[in-house]
């Protein structure tokens, strides 16, 4: 169902969330990614989402509130600094996991002592939750284990013929998901990088922790598998980490040598990397990588679905830094890559 992603039509609205009333699932635009929503306090409901997904029953769902008063009804405390945090980031792509209250069934949090909880910056979340009246337990609307949808055609992809009603509200504005930020920690510790920067935190935390589910370029990654969960693409991944001109040399050799064996390259690279593979027949998607990685978030899901749809067998990434969104984009292509991440700096001689 199309729907106006600034003015949501109210009837519109009333029908989706009488549909989320009944048990149903409803695919809805949050300002991050598309969310599969279902009634966060109806066990059945929340099961649905899990079937719909093939989501493994250990993974927990976030749940969306339409505003912070009614944080107190879901969690079991509300600490002055989840206070704090949502007069700064509130509505907006910041999930916060405090100790679950009694009301929150246990196949939401996938059994543990803790709930995810955030308020989405989206007219048309928000207009959802308030008719619906009660919390909305949302994942990202993918199969499990596939890129998060950022257009209504990618939630169409995965799971046409699995839910009852999709809103169709036009691209999402962010384009990654909500950081996850954990305050049952000693420090306020970013389980998921996302589209709240870590500079943003730590202006109003003075301290965050980012562990080491991050990998950077000095880290080295066992082996596929090591990661919890992959954000994968249907094509083999490679990620390439380390000065812009020695990656796209690196690159440009490993691309050459793909297309001799036959493979078909897609490429992710910056807007006006591509020159550096004039010649070579491959599949390139540029991405904005300006200021603080906005646009480079907004494109990263479209652009890599765009690679799988052109029938790519390979696809080479470069690392975009860390700095605001890149460590969000770093964070899924790590994923994507499974292991599968090339540091050129210590890896090739003479660089
Ligand atoms: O932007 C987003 O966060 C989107 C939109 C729809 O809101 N949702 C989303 O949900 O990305 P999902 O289920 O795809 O990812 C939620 C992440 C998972 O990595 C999950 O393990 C983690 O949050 N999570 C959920 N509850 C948690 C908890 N109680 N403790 C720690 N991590 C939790
Ligand atoms: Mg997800």
């Amino acid at each position: 169902m199309p729907i106006d992603p600034t003015t949501p039509d109210p009837a519109a609205i009333r029908q989706a969330a009488e549909v989320l009333r009944h048990g149903g699932l409803v695919a809805f635009p949050t300002e991050t990614v598309y969310g599969l929503g279902a009634n966060a306090l109806d066990v059945e409901a929340v099961q649905g989402i899990f079937a719909a997904k093939g989501r493994p029953a250990y993974d927990p769902l976030i749940v969306h509130l339409a505003g912070p008063e009614t944080l107190a009804d879901v969690v079991a405390e509300v600490p002055s600094l989840a206070e704090t945090l949502a007069a700064h980031f509130w509505p907006g792509p910041l999930t916060l996991v405090l100790p679950r209250g009694p009301h929150i069934p246990l196949a939401v949090t996938a059994g543990g002592p803790t709930v995810a909880v955030r308020v989405p910056a989206h007219p048309v979340a928000l207009a959802l939750i308030r008719a619906a009246g009660f919390p909305v337990a949302a994942p990202s609307a993918n199969r499990f284990g596939r890129l998060s949808p950022t257009q209504a055609a990618h939630v169409l992809d995965d799971l046409d013929g699995r839910i009852d009603l999709l809103l169709d509200g036009g691209a999402t504005p962010v384009g990654v998901e909500s950081t996850v930020l954990s305050l049952v920690t000693p420090v306020p510790t970013i389980l998921r990088p996302g589209g709240v920067s870590r500079e943003a935190l730590a202006m109003v935390l003075g301290q965050v922790d980012v562990p080491g589910r991050v990998f950077t370029a000095e880290d080295v990654v066992p082996s596929p598998g090591a990661l919890a969960q992959h954000y994968a693409p249907r094509a083999r991944l490679t990620l390439y980490q380390g000065p812009r001109q020695t990656v796209l040399q690196a690159m440009r050799t490993a691309a050459a040598q793909l297309v001799e064996t036959g493979q078909r390259v897609g490429l992710l690279l910056a807007v006006g990397d591509a020159a550096a593979f004039a010649g070579l027949p491959v599949t390139v998607q540029s991405i904005e990588t300006d200021g603080g990685l906005e646009g480079a978030a907004r494109q990263l899901f479209t652009a890599l679905r765009a690679l799988d749809c052109a029938g790519v067998t390979a696809i080479l990434a470069r690392d975009f830094g860390a700095r605001g969104l890149g460590l969000a984009i770093r964070d899924r292509l790590t994923r994507a890559a499974a292991g599968n991440v090339v540091c050129v700096d210590s890896n090739l001689p003479g660089s």
